[in-house]
């Protein structure tokens, strides 16, 4: 029998908001085996950055910064991708995030913002890279950054959740509109995930020295929410972002994997103090 090949020797991968968190992380899993990566980030310096840790691997790097909210920015860095590495593989539309907002207290532009953010970004990148994924006719794949709250309702997120939401059913319907060419998509949908978007840093170069810590009180209460125990940790969405890429997933399409640490299993099951499970979170 041969042995399952995770390898992306040779692949360019397109990685939005690749130079934080969990893109980071997604970016430097895929270069681990064999990718080429283009960093498609706002940040300039996180752009460079995440490029110096990936050739430091001894693989290659374009670093593009640019926003992906703006199609003819997003035009200009799927044209600098194909003429710089000649080709396109795999899109991971990862760019993303929210703030907390009671919905009746958002403004027009706020709500809109957190729509370019979550939902136009991906679709921007996706239009624009389909037609190389096609002309390639090698197939590929494109994995979109979701989220537990696209399954959940999630309140004081509504618009947020209302676009991850939104993300999972393009995935599965995308899936279908791109069997013909080979080329699959599916979603991962992470919950609590260590990143400097999560601990506050959303600006400048990644500093941890500046992330805001969660009390303990918080932590262990997280902890007896989520099945396994913990908050998640960026790598192990890289790590999934990497089987959906790569030939060990290629009779999956259409489809979403929580990285959760069962959160979404849970449906709402809680661990009360003595660590047992319950539906109050008490006796
Ligand atoms: N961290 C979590 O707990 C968590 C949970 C569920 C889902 N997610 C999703 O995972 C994805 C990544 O989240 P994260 O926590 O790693 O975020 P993060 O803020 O730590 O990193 C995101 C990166 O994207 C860049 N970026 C933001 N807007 C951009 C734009 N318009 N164009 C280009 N780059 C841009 C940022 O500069 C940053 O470097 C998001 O879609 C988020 O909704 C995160």
């Amino acid at each position: 029998m041969e042995a399952p090949d995770i390898s992306l020797r040779d692949k360019v991968v397109i990685v939005t908001g690749g130079g934080a968190g969990i893109g980071r992380a997604i970016a430097l899993a895929c270069a681990s085996v064999g990718a080429r990566i283009v960093i498609a980030e706002k940040i300039p310096e996180r752009c460079a950055a995440v490029a110096g840790e990936i050739e430091a691997m001894e693989r290659k790097a374009l670093s593009v910064p640019c926003d992906v909210t703006d199609t003819a920015q997003v035009r200009t860095m799927v044209e600098l991708a194909k003429s710089h590495f000649g080709r396109i593989d795999i899109l991971v539309n990862n760019v993303g995030g929210v703030a907390r907002k009671p919905f009746k207290d958002q403004s027009e532009n706020a709500w809109r913002r957190i729509i370019d953010l979550n939902l136009i970004s991906m679709l921007a990148t996706t239009s624009a890279v389909i037609p190389h994924l096609i002309d390639g006719r090698r197939g590929g794949a494109i994995i979109n950054v979701s989220s537990i709250e696209g399954s959940r309702a999630a309140p004081n997120y509504a618009v947020y959740g209302a676009c991850k939401a939104g993300m999972l059913n393009f995935t599965r319907s995308l899936a279908l509109e791109l069997a013909d060419h080979g080329i699959r998509v599916n979603a991962i949908a992470p919950d609590y995930t260590v990143t400097p978007g999560l601990r506050g840093n959303v600006k400048g170069p990644v500093d941890p020295s500046t992330w805001l810590q969660p009390s303990a009180e918080h932590e262990a209460l997280t902890a007896r929410r989520i099945p396994l125990g913990r908050t998640g940790v960026d790598t192990e969405c890289g790590n999934v972002a990497v089987f959906l890429a790569s030939s060990m997933s290629e009779y999956v399409t259409g489809t979403v994997i929580p990285v959760d640490g069962g959160s979404w299993a849970s449906g709402g099951w809680l661990r009360n103090s003595a660590g047992e499970w319950s539906l109050t979170g008490e006796l």
